[in-house]
């Protein structure tokens, strides 16, 4: 095996999950703020008020279970299952310097070996084709398309839905 391939490098990264604390918040916050970021997810960026309440609540919430993803022991990002309209989804987030190095797909991989709730669900744009191809590379399935109305967290959209079974 050459150590060198490009496969091989991003498997040397070494990635960990861990529980988020209030201390991560500042920099998923600055995350969610890029602006590439919010128009592959079709989402808006949240006031850093609204942020800060937000994930008070879901340190509260039993229904919401979330990591920090760190490479290198650097935090690059987010993953967590949380509860919308009834069912169990999961939703990631990296940081936009560290796109391209496998790191969404290795850390859902190693998310959905600890978080054992089925079935899980998750929607993206459905222009988020890099989402869908990370989704469906750990086992999910497309079951549809659907309009999405504007929120105040989201622009109107297309929604891709997926589930794991
Ligand atoms: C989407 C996001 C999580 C991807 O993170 P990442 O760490 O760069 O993703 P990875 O490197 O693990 O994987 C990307 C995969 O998509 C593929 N890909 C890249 N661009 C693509 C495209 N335009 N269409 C289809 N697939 C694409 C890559 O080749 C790779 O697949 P491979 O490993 O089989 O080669 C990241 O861009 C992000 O956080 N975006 C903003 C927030 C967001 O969209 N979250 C998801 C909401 S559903």
């Amino acid at each position: 095996m050459n150590p060198t391939t490009p496969s091989n490098r991003r498997d040397a990264l070494s990635l960990r999950l861990r529980p988020t604390s209030p201390a991560d918040l500042p920099a998923l916050f600055e995350f969610q703020t890029d602006p590439e970021s919010n128009q592959m997810a079709g989402t808006k960026p949240r006031s850093r008020e609204a942020f800060f309440a937000a994930w008070e609540k879901n340190f509260a919430d039993p229904g919401v279970n979330s990591r920090v993803i760190e490479l290198e022991g650097v935090v690059v990002g987010s993953i967590a299952r949380f509860q919308a309209e009834g069912r169990d989804c999961v939703g990631y987030w990296i940081a936009r310097t560290h796109w391209g190095k496998g790191i969404a797909s290795r850390a859902l991989a190693m998310f959905l070996a600890e978080e054992t709730r089925r079935p899980l669900h998750a929607t993206a744009a459905r222009t988020n084709t890099t989402s869908h191809r990370i989704l469906e590379k750990c086992g999910f399935r497309c079951t549809g398309f659907r309009m999405g109305e504007e929120t105040d967290r989201f622009v109107a959209r297309e929604i891709a839905d997926f589930v794991l079974e």
